[in-house]
């Protein structure tokens, strides 16, 4: 099959073959970050969930490995987390290789939590107590999903944070543990907006490592902050909004990073099956990788997302356009098709500035200080005179970082495979400040 259909991600994780939806047991261990995937692996529709795996050394360029955990008894494998267990509480571990765990959704009904683990760096799993449950149905039936688990050093226990689906308010449950067998309640979180594939992570606030706060965020990238205590969390109940787009899905960060960042990948869901349409071998991929940050604005804490630096180990050739105006930036962007993209535009605006930017036949606006892309508009204010934009494009989807990743919004998008113009105009002589266009190598 390849990686070099007409409509397959360049630089974007798919499976080989069939179909994949949410990112599941996200974790770096040894070198190596793991991806592993809600998968089928006979059909190119949702069915027989079992996780994929695929790894790689830095996010971009991945590898598909076999299957990682298969359906048994009659159930299939639900979303879930995966994590180090750097101090062998489960007492599993050979050698020096540090035992990796992942936390499931049996999903058979009633639908339970179970265990998987790896003492071989992710390469086989095994099913712990035979795939039986370590956290048995709490009588929500199917509607208890997704384990998130992490080590919470402060407290010195292992925390899982659980979905379980009533009417509104939803529900996330807390658990502890010290053995990661052994589990128990320790707290409940009731809101209208969480719904599945709850993720908890620490982030730091204005990139000063001491100064941290919890991000708690569904699968539809709700978010609230606060504060957690291993056992409890509690927020100011602002709730804020993580993506404008309409295909950022189900994200989860990487358990166990080797540095201070916290990177998250979503499931860019493309509903009426897009990749069926045009023939795809594959259907479904994820986003690219985004650095998670807190920083304070005037409206108070919000999250910012950006690409991960490791992007430019795929930069080609560069266009750099500084201080121009408009006619003469377009004409420069005219000169320089692109296939596969990564564009950043800074211009001078106020209240009233128009601006309109083409990708490869996708159309971007900017007017009354947004950026509309279809149906979806991505607040855009002038920051000291200035709104700086920064555009993905890969051969199936369009990704929006405004003002250094204050506002992201994540497109699929069934891009003219052949169709490589880019351009700008304005009826208004804007100020260019800098525009740079990065042709990118593809990732496979
Ligand atoms: C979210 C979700 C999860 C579930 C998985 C099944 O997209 O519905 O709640 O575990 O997909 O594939």
């Amino acid at each position: 099959v390849g990686y070099d259909q007409p409509y397959r991600p360049q630089f974007h994780f798919s499976s080989l073959r069939n179909w994949l939806n949410d990112p599941n047991g996200m974790v770096y261990l040894d070198g190596e970050y793991h991806l592993f995937f809600q998968h089928n692996p006979v059909a190119t529709v949702w069915g027989n969930m079992t996780w994929g795996h695929a790894v790689s050394r830095d996010m971009v360029r991945w590898k598909q490995l076999p299957h990682a955990i298969l359906p048994y008894e009659g159930g299939t494998i639900f979303s879930g987390t995966a994590a180090v267990d750097v101090n062998n509480t489960l007492g599993v571990q050979k050698g020096d290789v540090k035992t990796l765990v992942a936390a499931f959704t049996f999903a058979k009904s009633p639908f339970y939590q179970a265990m998987a683990y790896s003492t071989d760096q992710g390469r086989t799993f095994e099913l712990w107590n035979e795939g039986k449950a370590i956290v048995a149905n709490q009588g929500y039936d199917s509607g208890e999903r997704d384990p998130k688990i992490f080590w919470h050093e402060p407290s010195k226990k292992w925390v899982m944070v659980l979905w379980v689906k009533q009417a509104k308010p939803g529900r996330v449950l807390f658990f502890n543990s010290d053995d990661l067998q052994k589990w128990t309640e320790v707290s409940q979180f009731d809101r209208d907006w969480v719904f599945e594939c709850m993720d908890l992570v620490e982030l730091t606030v204005d990139g000063d490592p001491n100064q941290k706060k919890w991000l708690l965020y569904d699968a539809s990238f709700e978010y609230e902050i606060g504060e957690f205590d291993g056992k409890t969390f509690t927020t100011d109940r602002k709730v804020h909004r993580g993506d404008y787009g309409p295909n950022y899905y189900a994200a989860q960060s990487f358990n166990n990073m080797p540095d201070d960042r916290c990177v998250s990948i979503g499931w860019m869901r493309g509903d009426n099956h897009p990749f069926l349409k045009e023939d795809m071998p594959f259907n479904q991929q994820m986003s690219f990788p985004t650095t998670m940050e807190l920083k304070s604005t005037a409206d108070g804490l919000k999250l910012y997302r950006w690409p991960v630096k490791e992007i430019e180990d795929l930069y080609g050739d560069t266009l750099t356009i500084e201080a121009a105006d408009l006619k003469s930036a377009a004409n420069k962007l005219q000169s320089y098709p692109a296939e596969l993209v990564d564009l950043s535009l800074d211009f001078e605006a106020n209240d009233s500035t128009e601006l309109l930017l083409y990708l490869r036949g996708e159309k971007i606006t900017y007017r009354e200080a947004a950026f509309h892309y279809g149906n979806t508009v991505v607040p855009a204010k002038p920051v000291d005179g200035i709104v700086s934009l920064r555009v993905l494009v890969d051969r199936a989807s369009v990704e929006l970082f405004v003002n250094q990743g204050a506002a992201v919004s994540t497109h699929y998008a069934i891009l003219e495979p052949l169709n490589r113009s880019l351009g700008l105009s304005s009826e208004q002589n804007v100020k260019i400040r800098k525009l740079t266009v990065n042709r990118l190598k593809s990732a496979w």
